[in-house]
């Protein structure tokens, strides 16, 4: 997408995270809570287990596209959520929110990226699986409250695991 720029997500950015995440995914949105104890990890500078590196994805500060977040392990990264605006999705922006939480990754030396995605969630298994992800497990009603299963994905980084 032209004119889309990724910066990383700062605490004045939450409620307009909060409200892409109302909307994509309702009654299943993190709180607001739940990004500032995500944002107490991310700063740039703090690396090692448990830090977290979150982005948005806008043209310009006013307009927020997307969103990302990845909390760094000690050999595992972990994508902790994705989003893109229902009006902006399929454009590219969820991809280039995946590349650059892989660059993350890698920067940090994690040898894999894994992921939990909604069994019914056949758009973002898509994406993930051009990201060179494969399903690796299911847990069993763990969305809540859909009850909706979750499939675990992972992508090896070490084997150039991601294709885009
Ligand atoms: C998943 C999501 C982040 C993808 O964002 P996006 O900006 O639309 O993604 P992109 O345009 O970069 O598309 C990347 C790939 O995703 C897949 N994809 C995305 N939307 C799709 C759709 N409606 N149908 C089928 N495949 C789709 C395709 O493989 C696509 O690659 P292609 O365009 O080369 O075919 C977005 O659909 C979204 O925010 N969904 C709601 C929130 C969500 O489910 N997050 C993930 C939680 S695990």
């Amino acid at each position: 997408m032209t004119g889309v720029e990724l910066r990383p997500m700062r605490w004045w950015d939450i409620p307009a995270v909060m409200g892409l995440e109302t909307e994509l995914f309702g009654d299943e949105a993190w709180t607001a809570e739940a990004f500032w104890s995500e944002l107490a990890s991310a700063p740039p500078s703090l690396t090692g287990a448990d830090s977290r590196r979150y982005w948005v994805a806008g043209e310009g500060e006013a307009d927020l596209l997307g969103y990302a977040g990845l909390s760094l392990g000690g050999d595992e990264a972990y994508v902790q959520t994705i989003g893109v605006a229902r009006r902006a999705q399929r454009r590219g922006l969820g991809s280039l929110l995946m590349r650059q939480l892989l660059a993350d990754a890698r920067a940090a030396g994690e040898r894999s990226c894994w992921l939990e995605v909604r069994a019914d969630n056949t758009e973002a298994q898509a994406m993930y699986t051009g990201f060179g992800f494969v399903a690796r497990g299911r847990r069993r009603g763990y969305y809540q409250p859909s009850g909706v299963d979750a499939i675990v994905m992972a992508a090896d980084l070490q084997t150039g695991g991601s294709r885009r």
